[in-house]
């Protein structure tokens, strides 16, 4: 049975890799995930705003955040509260490095370019063997249209693109005005990945204390559904690779994203909830299932319930909700 997949050049045994997370903060947690069958190892994001801090000091570190968003200062985090600063971060990636033979994928996360993209390529020489870079950002200007956000971020990515010379994955969220068009853009600046999604932290009111109090839930299944949608549009319309995240909580999970398009199936949430040994029962029930549906391999499902097949997604997606909405009948 051959489970691999290719992602971002690699050969992946499996399509199961450990998303970017605190799971690999820590070497005995690398190297668990590992034994337990993570095809390759995300590591968390150093963040753009850790890097200005290292690079200018704390004032200035505030400065450019009031500067880009303003009031953001108030809610903060403490350099401290990161889990590691700039100079730990590459570091810990050669420690990483040295504990597992799977590839391991840095993560940064920025959304404005500036002097950070040098980090992408000191990654790389501390030995990373792939970049995932997170474009996280929420979009609330009233005086910047969609386009001029995309241009900016078209900016940071190529900025990254062109400072490194190992496989460049990008994080997306869900929310551009035309998601393809985007994908597309990116892809036109040669990234090898696109993950999709970002998960947003809605955070809830306290009505008693008037404070906005950030909530952190694990997902579910639920949250499947919208990766595996845009997973199947873009699936034949970019040549990079499209990595699943989100909502990922069993093996039938990873055949459906696999269905979609997916080369790769990133799992977080599950695992923080079971521990790392979770990713042993993915692959034996993946394997059990491609065995009783009579599949050699995944490549050989992969993309098979996508759109490329299916021709207009605009007028699928649009009739798919005239269909639902109309079958719910009323007692
Ligand atoms: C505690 C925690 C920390 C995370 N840290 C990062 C991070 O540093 N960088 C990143 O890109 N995503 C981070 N994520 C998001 C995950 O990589 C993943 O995209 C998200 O949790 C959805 O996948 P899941 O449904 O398997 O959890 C984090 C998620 C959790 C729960």
């Amino acid at each position: 049975m051959d489970l691999s997949s290719p992602y971002l050049g690699f050969n992946l045994k499996n399509p199961f890799v450990a998303g970017a997370s605190p799971l690999a903060d820590n070497l005995d947690s690398v190297r668990r995930l590992e034994d337990a069958g993570a095809a390759a190892i995300v590591m968390r994001s150093l963040f753009v705003e850790q890097i200005i801090h290292q690079q200018t000091g704390y004032s200035a570190y505030v400065e450019s955040v009031e500067e880009s968003y303003a009031e953001a200062t108030t809610y903060f985090p403490e350099v401290e509260d990161f889990a590691l600063g700039p100079d730990q971060y590459l570091a810990h990636i050669q420690k990483v490095k040295q504990a597992v033979d799977v590839p391991v994928i840095a993560s940064i996360n920025g959304s404005e370019t500036g002097d950070w993209f040098q980090y992408a390529r000191m990654m790389e020489e501390a030995g990373a063997d792939a970049l995932e870079l997170n474009l996280y950002f929420l979009g609330a200007d009233p005086e910047i249209s969609g386009s001029a956000m995309e241009d900016r971020l078209i900016k940071v990515v190529a900025g990254i693109r062109d400072r490194t010379r190992i496989p460049v994955a990008v994080k997306l969220s869900p929310y551009y005005s035309s998601l393809a068009h985007f994908a597309r853009s990116l892809d036109a600046l040669r990234v090898n990945g696109l993950v999709l999604f970002n998960r947003f932290y809605q955070p809830d009111i306290d009505i008693e204390n008037l404070e906005v109090t950030p909530t952190l839930k694990l997902s579910s299944s639920e949250e499947l559904l919208l990766r595996l949608r845009w997973i199947a549009i873009l699936y034949g319309k970019v040549d990079a690779d499209l990595a699943l995240s989100g909502g990922v909580h069993g093996a039938m999970d990873a055949v459906k994203g696999t269905m979609a398009g997916a080369s790769c199936i990133q799992v977080v949430s599950a695992l923080l909830r079971e521990g790392p040994d979770t990713l042993k029962r993915y692959i034996t029930e993946l394997q059990h299932w491609l065995e009783e549906f009579e599949y050699e391999s995944l490549e050989e499902m992969r993309g098979n319930m996508s759109h490329m097949r299916s021709g207009d997604a605009e007028a699928i997606e649009r009739t798919n909700y005239m269909k639902i909405i109309q079958s719910w009948k009323t007692s």
